[in-house]
């Protein structure tokens, strides 16, 4: 169970990585572009932001499984709280995204705000990669 919990990690690690890169390259390209973006651009802005969703709720989901059934819960210094610390404002951030972006009308820019926070999850889950490998290696 334990390679079946952490293989699904590693996976919702895959998921939450492209979904978040795909974000970013398309905010590029919608910046670049003359006018609003087209529909395709939208379509795919809501497919990458779920990817990302999905990818980091199972990090969540396995992540709780392999530390309350193979860790007993214990608490694993504070390299591993930062982590879970990283972990919660990614979601948090996530979660605000997909709210803001289901509350935008069709064809408007998403608001400003998420320009900013979207790099900030990036750079927050490759913090989160680098203090797990400190924990865990
Ligand atoms: C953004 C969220 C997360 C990311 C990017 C992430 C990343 C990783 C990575 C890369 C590893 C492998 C480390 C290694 O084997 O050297 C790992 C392992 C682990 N993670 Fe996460 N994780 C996240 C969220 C969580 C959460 C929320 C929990 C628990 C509440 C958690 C618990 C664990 C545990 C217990 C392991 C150790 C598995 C083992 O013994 O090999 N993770 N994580």
């Amino acid at each position: 169970m334990f390679i079946l919990m952490k293989t699904l990690h590693l996976f919702g690690l895959m998921l939450g990585a492209g979904g978040g890169l795909g974000s970013m390259f398309l905010s590029i390209q919608a910046k670049r572009a003359e006018g609003p973006p087209s529909p395709a651009l939208v379509a795919l802005r809501k497919n990458f932001s779920l990817a990302a969703l999905v990818g980091v709720l199972l990090l969540w989901a396995t992540g709780l499984w392999l530390w309350l059934v193979d860790y007993n819960g214990a608490l694993l210094g504070i390299a591993f709280w930062l982590k879970i610390l990283a972990a919660v404002l990614i979601l948090g951030i996530l979660v605000a995204v997909r709210v803001a972006m289901a509350r935008t009308p069709v064809g408007n820019p998403p608001p400003a705000w998420i320009q900013r926070l979207g790099p900030a999850a990036g750079v927050l889950s490759y913090i989160a990669v680098a203090l797990a490998v400190i924990v865990f290696a």
